[in-house]
């Protein structure tokens, strides 16, 4: 490779430059927010894992079989880490490690790595924002962790986000419907795509999830676990349709819906955003995964929760014409006509107290500079020339309505409040 070569951000990466990385943010920060009212607490765990841990989560899957970003370290033995695909199983590790009281209830943000086709809405790597509660049993912790994702997504203003909702059953019911569902496929196994018959010997369950349309037929009319389910099962579902009741929460029971990962039982979940292409539609999605902190070497622990696509969300939102992310403008452009220091002190005290400013710099022209301003968003210029120096004042104008005042120079703070309130 020459030096003149030119480098691109890796197939499947994308740079967010501001003004989206700003929208991100506050994304993010609107999650946190919401997610602390509900009484969740932060977990920052590593990007990065042994390889094992996610294989725990089911090998079976294409998350875990072939999706994973592994890393081989050197001189460091046989260590085997891969990059984080999702977080909960990252969280379950957390708590069998740390063992912390329950419930326990946490939410988390950051990238995930999945080497995966990419196209829109699909990425390699891609933000999550998401919550787990370990430790109770109680449908009304499904419900809670339901209402959570909902009302962030309502709270960003998305109106054409479907929750659709399904149990998997628990082990009890699990079996008979399994057996029930592989001798459906079976017979009519040639009437499968030949990516569904590899699927159905490793995992019949997710032959249900396929979207291909030679499958659609087959798939309509398979066994549904809702009509397997052992009487707890059946009540913990029914309780947590009620309680999304009780809160007004709409969702479409859908029987067939199947997550990407294998860790589910009972209640799971999807978000599907109908402003997205179908293929790409699910902006979250969550569920029960009873017995993961055990498989992870913790004590058997109930587990819930979700996890969301931010990066589709971003695009269900641009869809729907919502959430634009906060303005970029700055409060304050600070004109300097003297040789370009007299701004600095300027700038310093004005981000210090809170509001945000901006200059030009390279000791631009007095034209050059007001155009800067203009383009900057900003309300209010403040301008110090020669004059303003030997009086001790600066000149605070109104970019709107071009009115401006000589104000002391010890003051200029106070009359800056004044004129942005
Ligand atoms: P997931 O369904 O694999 O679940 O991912 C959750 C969301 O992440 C998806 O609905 C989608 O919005 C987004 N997503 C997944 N892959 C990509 C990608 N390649 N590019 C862009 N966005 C993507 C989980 O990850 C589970 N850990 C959720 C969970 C938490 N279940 C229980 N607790």
């Amino acid at each position: 490779m020459s030096a003149r070569d030119t480098f691109r951000a890796p197939k499947g990466t994308r740079d967010l430059l501001p003004p989206e990385s700003g929208r991100q943010r506050a994304a993010l920060d609107r999650f946190a927010a919401l997610a602390s009212r509900y009484g969740y607490g932060e977990i920052v765990s590593p990007m990065f894992e042994d390889l094992a841990v996610f294989q725990r989560v089911g090998e079976s899957t294409e998350i875990v079989g072939k999706e994973m970003f592994e890393l081989v370290t050197k001189g460091e033995g046989e260590t085997r880490l891969a990059l984080r695909p999702e977080l909960t199983a990252s969280v379950c590790r957390a708590f069998a490690q740390h063992r912390p009281a329950t419930p326990w209830k946490v939410f988390y943000q950051g990238p995930q790595f999945r080497y995966e086709r990419p196209q829109a809405g699909r990425y390699r790597q891609f933000t999550q924002v998401g919550i787990e509660a370990l430790g109770p049993d109680d449908p009304m912790l499904d419900v809670e962790v339901i209402t959570l994702g909902r009302r962030f997504l309502d709270s960003l203003g998305l109106t054409r986000v479907t929750l659709l909702l399904n149990t998997l059953g628990d082990p009890a019911g699990r079996p008979a419907y399994f057996a029930a569902l592989r001798e459906y496929l079976s017979d009519r196994r040639t009437e499968l795509s030949i990516q569904s018959q590899t699927t159905l010997e490793t995992n019949p369950l997710r032959v249900l999830d396929s979207k291909r349309a030679e499958d659609a037929d087959v798939i309509s009319g398979a066994p549904l676990m809702v009509d397997h389910l052992s009487a707890e099962a059946a009540e913990h579902f029914a309780a947590v349709r009620a309680g999304l009741d009780q809160l007004g929460i709409g969702y479409e029971i859908s029987p067939r819906l199947v997550r990407g990962l294998d860790y589910y039982l009972r209640t799971t979940f999807e978000f599907a955003a109908e402003s997205l292409d179908t293929a790409q539609n699910a902006v979250g999605g969550g569920g029960r995964y009873d017995g993961l902190v055990e498989q992870l070497g913790g004590p058997p622990t109930p587990g819930v929760g979700f996890a969301l696509g931010v990066d589709r969300i971003l695009l269900a939102c641009d869809a729907e014409a919502a959430f634009d992310g906060p303005p970029e403008a700055v409060d304050v452009f600070v004109i300097d006509l003297t040789d370009g220091t007299r701004a600095l002190p300027i700038i310093d005290e004005i981000a210090t107290a809170g509001l945000a400013a901006d200059r030009a710099y390279d000791n631009r022209s007095m034209k050059a500079q007001f155009k800067a301003a203009d383009r900057s968003g900003a309300r209010v210029a403040v301008i110090v020339g020669d004059d303003e120096v030997a009086a001790g004042t600066a000149t605070v104008k109104d970019l709107a309505t071009g009115d401006q005042a000589p104000v002391v120079r010890a003051d200029l703070l106070s009359a800056l409040r004044k004129q942005l309130t």
